[in-house]
């Protein structure tokens, strides 16, 4: 069987925040210091767009090609990498897409879309919990989360940048179980309050 056949079956990947997740921690693996996801429901447009935007050391043009080759990985622990193709799949199976633009010292943007009203696209998932799960993992990389909810008329946006946070919070770990609580708070009410305007 083809290594990618049934590839959208993956069971820990139906998600796209799962696989917005593996993009950012290939950021964060690279050794990006700033990461910035962005998530754009467009109602308007039947677009569902993402993107993951990092200031690491980027990939050389045939890096970039070879990247959504399912056989080519930087990981030592196996041979293969599987979440740019994976993705590249879902998105194309989806009337979508995914682009890498990357060059040697000048980082990484890739960026994907779907159209929104697919049948076979696979749900958001929770960005709340993506959101929170990295900026927990990774708490000395700079984050910035931007959610974007477009209708007929109508445009919400909710905006996160954890520098302005930590700098508040003096010394005071994000991790700290009051700190998780009032920050998943801040994303499920932003987001939530941006989603308004879908219907
Ligand atoms: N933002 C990035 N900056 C630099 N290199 C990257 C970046 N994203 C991906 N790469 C390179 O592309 C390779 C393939 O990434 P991909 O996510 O497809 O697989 P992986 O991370 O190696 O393994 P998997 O995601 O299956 O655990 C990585 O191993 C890395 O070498
Ligand atoms: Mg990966």
């Amino acid at each position: 069987m083809h290594l990618l056949q049934g590839r959208t079956q993956r069971p820990s990947m139906k998600e796209i925040a799962l696989h917005l997740l593996d993009l950012a921690e290939n950021s964060v693996s690279a050794g990006s210091q700033t990461v910035q996801i962005c998530v754009c429901e467009d109602q308007q447009a039947n677009l569902l767009t993402a993107s993951v935007v990092d200031d690491g050391p980027g990939m050389s043009p045939e890096m970039v090609q070879a990247v959504t080759d399912p056989f080519v990985t930087s990981r030592t622990t196996r041979k293969v990498g599987l979440g740019l193709p994976l993705l590249k799949g879902a998105a194309e199976a989806c009337q979508g897409g995914l682009t890498i633009a990357s060059a040697p010292g000048a980082g990484t943007r890739v960026e994907v879309f779907f159209q929104h009203s697919h049948v076979d696209r696979m749900p958001l998932g929770n960005l709340s919990s993506t959101f929170l799960g990295l900026a927990v993992a990774h708490p000395d990389v700079h984050w910035i989360f931007k959610y974007t909810a477009r209708n007929t008329g109508a445009e919400e946006t909710f905006e996160y940048d954890d520098q302005p946070i930590k700098e508040t919070l003096e010394g005071l770990p994000i991790t700290h179980p009051q700190v998780l609580a009032c920050v998943r708070g801040i994303f499920e009410d932003g987001i939530g309050a941006a989603k308004a305007v879908l219907p």
